[in-house]
């Protein structure tokens, strides 16, 4: 699936998502700058994305570990996700996400 992905100075990447994996790995594996130091656990917030309105509603709601770690991460907006935790799905072919600040 395809993934609209803006990096930190504003650039938009289009990168190929796969099903049942995470944003987070997308995101990584296609080289841009999501540190991820868990590895996808839930426990750094550094894969912090601020998701666009139009698929923010269609993520499945965060767990209560997700807002833990968003409540210690910088530059929390109303649309933060933590990507490790988006599962690439059909239903959200085109997402569009940006990377948020260190
Ligand atoms: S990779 Fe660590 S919280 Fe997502």
């Amino acid at each position: 699936m395809k993934i609209i992905a803006i990096d930190r100075k504003g650039v938009e990447h289009t990168v190929e998502g796969t099903i049942g994996w995470t944003v987070m790995e997308a995101l990584r594996d296609a080289g841009l700058p999501v540190a991820a130091e868990c590895g996808g656990a839930c426990a750094c917030a550094t894969c912090h994305v601020y998701v666009d309105e139009e698929w923010f509603g269609k993520l499945s709601p965060p767990s209560p570990e997700e807002l833990d770690m968003l409540d210690m991460a910088v530059a929390v907006e109303s649309n933060s996700r933590l990507s490790c935790q988006i599962r690439c799905d059909p239903a959200l072919e085109g997402i569009k996400v940006t990377i948020a600040p260190e």
